[in-house]
């Protein structure tokens, strides 16, 4: 329970990740940082999104049981694990990150009795598009106020050539009514952005058309999907930007261990960073090349990053990763990092606010359309802490300068409310940061893991 102060405790948090998950109140967790300190120690940050979510796909499709463990018991992963089961695959646990799912093969999947509630989560909902557009059955596909502002029209207007019958709002989101349709066509598409989601959801609607379905990216983007069919036994064919596929195979149950996610442990790399004094490793953390943007971006501002115990685990190269504190420069980022980095930049730019001299993001238009259009949340913020940050419309300009104390919106977004908690290690006073109950999406226990480094940082009931 909230103590006098408001202060939550860890019990608390863990009693409220459930109603704090998709269908909580966003608006009822705020974080208190006070300013300085250091990071110090061996930390590991919960499992990877992307991988969770694709474990529970391709798990619940294979003809068998399969095995997962290191799984993100987060919101996000845990709506897709919620999906499945309502469609009539047992899953056992979560039960410290592991689970046990009983795959029901490609055509075993049933209706759902309800729409299926996705929350916050944007890779449940795209890759659910592709996932069930060949399915014998109709199924709703809903979620929370900032879900049902995003773009879907990229799935699903390829999806459409494909066959695929689903019904949006007339602006293109959610709420998605898919009307099944087991007849669904094969499709060579050229993505007109980078996207893992849409190359993702199209691959998936692939496997259940007629022929050889391809998709060729405009750059490269997280390849999780492919890797982990051809771990499932799936064949795909990956040459230069093109990954094909044909449909109507098998995919055979198989162990997956999802490594630490990198994008969390990308404000513990942007934090032991900017705090003088720090010094950290991040245990066996997935270093997938599709993923791997923020270290190059880091070290090109001149951060010390050391990565040592490389290894492949499950498909998927992980390292362990060290990280001491070293003054940083602004760069302009190169634009063909942005696609390998784009769930960090909240993170990058917290470092580009404590650099010497002016960062210059460029290309990064997609960052409008996350969780919160992050652009303009984070040059907002940036602004309340007394940086010269000047959003545009791909990217952004931030001079370094002296981060004060202030209060953040961080308009429900996860990464938002995580990256100016870092923020305060360099900042001259407390930082209050509003809104912050779905960092449970992809991050649950931060605020003590953070404590335990070295962050001083509270969660607090929000009075209502
Ligand atoms: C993801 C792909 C990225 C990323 C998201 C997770 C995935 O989205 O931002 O958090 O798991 O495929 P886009 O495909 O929209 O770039």
């Amino acid at each position: 329970m909230p103590n006098r102060r408001g202060i939550i405790s860890s019990a608390y948090w863990s009693s409220k990740e459930s109603d704090l998950s998709a269908h909580g109140s966003p608006n009822t967790v705020k974080f208190h940082v006070s300013p300085g300190g250091a990071l110090q120690g061996k930390l590991r940050v919960p499992g990877d999104k992307s991988i969770s979510h694709r474990s529970i796909m391709l798990g619940s499709l294979a003809a068998g049981v399969s095995e997962v463990s290191g799984f993100l018991e987060g919101a996000d992963a845990l709506a897709t694990l919620a999906a499945f089961r309502a469609m009539g695959v047992e899953i056992e646990g979560p039960e410290q990150g592991r689970l046990r799912i009983h795959g029901v093969g490609l055509h075993g999947l049933q209706a759902p009795a309800a729409p299926l509630d996705l929350g916050n989560s944007g890779t449940s909902m795209r890759l659910l598009c592709g996932l069930l557009a060949g399915q014998t059955f109709d199924v709703e596909l809903v979620g929370d106020q900032s879900l049902s502002r995003r773009p879907m029209q990229r799935v699903t207007g390829p999806l459409a050539s494909m066959g695929a019958r689903i019904e949006a709002t007339d602006a293109g989101t959610a709420p998605l009514r898919i009307h099944g349709n087991p007849n669904l066509q094969s499709l060579a598409y050229r993505m007109p952005v980078a996207s893992a989601q849409v190359k993702s959801a199209i691959l998936l609607a692939g496997l259940y058309a007629r022929g050889q379905t391809c998709v060729t990216e405009p750059a490269p983007t997280r390849d999780h999907t492919e890797r982990m069919l051809r771990g499932f036994g799936y064949p795909i064919d990956v040459s230069g930007e093109t990954a094909c596929l044909e449909g109507g195979g098998c995919l055979q149950p198989t162990h997956v261990e999802v490594p630490a996610d990198i994008s969390s442990a990308a404000f513990f790399l942007v934090g032991a960073s900017i705090a003088e004094g720090s010094d950290i490793v991040l245990e066996h953390v997935g270093i997938n090349p599709t993923r791997t943007g923020i270290i190059d971006i880091l070290r090109l501002m001149g951060a010390s990053i050391e990565l040592s115990n490389q290894r492949e685990v499950g498909g998927e190269p992980v390292a362990d990763i060290r990280v001491v504190s070293q003054p940083l420069q602004g760069i302009e980022v190169p634009p063909e990092l942005v696609p390998l980095a784009i769930d960090e930049f909240p993170a990058i730019f917290i470092a580009a606010a404590c650099a010497e001299g002016e960062t210059v993001v460029t290309g990064a238009e997609e960052l409008r359309v996350k969780e919160s259009d992050r652009i303009s949340t984070m040059a907002d913020g940036l602004v309340a802490l007394g940086i010269d940050a000047r959003p545009q419309p791909d990217g952004i300009r931030i001079r370094g300068g002296q981060l004060t104390g202030g209060r953040i919106n961080s308009h429900g977004d996860h990464r938002i409310a995580m990256a100016f908690a870092m923020a305060a290690l360099r900042a001259n006073g407390a930082i209050t940061i509003d809104d912050c109950a779905n960092v449970n999406t992809s991050f649950p226990g931060f605020v003590e893991l953070a404590q335990t480094a070295g962050l001083q940082v509270a969660a607090e009931a929000a009075e209502e």
